[in-house]
């Protein structure tokens, strides 16, 4: 087993993808530009890593992300247009993202896939740990999943992925693991993955979830990862490579995560994280929440 004792520092978002389920939004938006409230979805996923101390951020992006490295970045000419004005609090909002990690950029040039996107990270993280963010999940900041996985992997080396049981019906969206439990209620042994099974070959209706903490290993095994599903290098199916070999780079667990979850790639899903989101905020909650209720009462 290698397992680095090097705490984990570096975070890896990849952010290359067309977003083409919010057409025309994404036309010349970055998906993950797109607001939840009033901040683009990709602010609240470096904040997750920020908060479970990850504050080297990689991003992984292509052509027409500009405003992914411009919403990290100082803008200095409305910086100074609030100070003149005297608008600390708008003033402190636009610092807020700038100041809040130390962010990298790498572009990934071909779309080949998830596991093509982390193997471009592989000169920037080096030979540690580190974690993969995928920026359509959103996890609710209040039932910390990251923090734990890295938890996990300080203890047992190897790799960790999050899952979380979905309906069998929707397991063909996502990666699905087979697990076999541990002594700890909320962590399993995985012993092997697949991408996207048909409800008939799934294994469990454990889902893989859009967190990761990996060895750097994964990246000798995507190199010799070819194609999978979708004709895309896949990161599951590298996974699997580490589930079935220890020996290649630890084992794999996984923690099984039962709070709040949103994918904002999904439409619906993603008008749900607004409303939720909104109706819990100190300074728009108690209004919103009023006129919802009304909403709700009167015209549903
Ligand atoms: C990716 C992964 C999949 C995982 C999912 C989680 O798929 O390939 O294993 O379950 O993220 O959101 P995507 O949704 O990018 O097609």
């Amino acid at each position: 087993m290698t397992q680095s004792r090097t705490r984990i520092s570096k975070a890896v978002i990849p952010a290359a993808g067309l977003g083409t389920r919010f057409l025309p939004a994404t036309k010349a938006t970055p998906k993950e530009m797109l607001p939840v409230v009033d901040k683009p979805a990709i602010q609240y996923v470096v904040e997750e890593a920020v908060t479970a101390g990850l504050s080297d951020v990689l991003m992984v992006t292509g052509r027409n992300k500009r405003p992914l490295e411009d919403h990290f970045d100082r803008n200095y000419e409305l910086e100074e247009a609030l100070t003149r004005k005297g608008d600390e609090t708008r003033l402190a909002r636009v610092q807020e993202s700038s100041d809040l990690a130390t962010m990298h950029y790498v572009r990934q040039g071909d779309p080949r896939g998830l596991g093509h996107a982390v193997l471009c990270a592989a000169p920037h993280v080096g030979d540690q740990p580190f974690a993969v963010l995928l920026g359509d999940d959103l996890i609710d900041a209040r039932d910390p999943l990251l923090a734990r996985m890295v938890d996990i992997q300080e203890r047992h080396g190897g790799s960790v992925i999050a899952l979380m049981e979905v309906d069998p019906a929707q397991i063909h969206l996502y990666g699905c693991a087979a697990v076999k439990p541990t002594v700890e209620d909320d962590v399993v042994q995985v012993t092997g993955l697949i991408e996207k099974p048909d409800p008939a070959d799934a294994p469990s209706n454990y889902a893989v979830i859009g967190r990761y903490v990996l060895d750097p290993a994964v990246f000798g095994v995507l190199r010799e990862t070819e194609p999978g599903r979708g004709g895309e290098i896949q990161l599951t199916d590298a996974l699997q490579a580490l589930a079935s070999s220890p020996d290649l780079g630890g084992p794999v667990h996984g923690v099984v995560f039962k709070g709040r979850r949103y994918d904002t790639g999904d439409r619906g899903d993603y008008l749900r994280a607004i409303v939720r989101l909104a109706c819990e905020r100190e300074d728009l909650g108690p209004e919103f929440r009023e006129w919802l209720r009304s909403y709700v009462t009167e015209e549903m």
